[in-house]
């Protein structure tokens, strides 16, 4: 059953200088989701935001906040963006040893939970955990950085993953990250994506752009 789309702007590519600011901007803009990425230096190379970051920025959005942790390892650190105001907390099978309990314990914390798949992680990653979560995040980049360029491969994943939702009839969110933008947003939807982040293609212009460019992604 297709879901309007939802749009989950990724902050990374927002003004660190002024994030708060910047989240109420996407807000009005319509975004559906506060998309966080959270870097460690360890799990990818580059450094982002930790959950005491996350924990300013809830007072300004009543949007719920998608937290993608690309951080190993994993398990330390569920509580505190859970505390910080996390509603989705999503997690790379490699980031830990044991995904399946990774996975319980966020949903005991009363959370949203994801799984992410890199653009060389099969989608039978997903064999044993898949009614188990709530949400798909597929890797249309390598994690690590805004700005890079949709890798095409990704669509049959994506396809392969949204039969897999529909055979399994649970309500699970089918998510793609990295390089989305008004080419490549309706091609992941038309493979079956339900939900986009998009960096880069919301952050262009400054915020009197922020409306018309996920406005832009919706294909409205
Ligand atoms: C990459 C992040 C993405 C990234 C997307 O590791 O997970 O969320 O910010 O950026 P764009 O939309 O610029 O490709
Ligand atoms: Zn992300």
């Amino acid at each position: 059953m297709a879901k309007p789309v939802r749009i989950a702007p990724s902050i990374l590519s927002a003004d660190f200088a002024k994030l708060g600011e910047e989240i109420r901007a996407i807000d009005k803009a319509g975004a559906d989701w506060i998309h966080i990425d959270v870097m460690d230096g360890h799990y990818v190379p580059n450094l982002t935001i930790g959950p005491a970051v996350v924990k300013a920025l809830r007072p300004h959005t009543d949007k719920p906040f998608d937290v993608h942790l690309m951080i190993s390892p994993i398990d330390l650190y569920l509580d505190a963006f859970a505390e910080a105001g996390a509603d989705t907390i999503t997690v790379h099978p490699e980031a830990g040893a044991h995904l399946h309990r990774t996975i319980q314990h966020i949903k005991s914390l009363g959370k949203r939970a994801g799984v992410s798949l890199n653009p060389a992680t099969p989608e039978s990653v997903l064999d044993y955990v898949l009614e188990e979560i709530d949400l798909v995040l597929v890797m249309s980049v390598n994690p690590g950085f805004g700005g890079q360029s949709f890798i095409e491969s990704q669509l049959r994943k994506i396809a392969a993953i949204r039969a897999r939702i529909e055979a399994c009839g649970k309500d699970i969110d089918l998510e793609v990250d990295g390089g989305i933008d008004p080419d490549t947003a309706p091609r992941a939807i038309e493979a079956g994506a339900d939900a986009l982040v998009a960096g880069t293609a919301t952050f262009r212009g400054g915020p009197g752009a922020y409306a018309d460019n996920i406005r832009a992604l919706r294909g409205a």
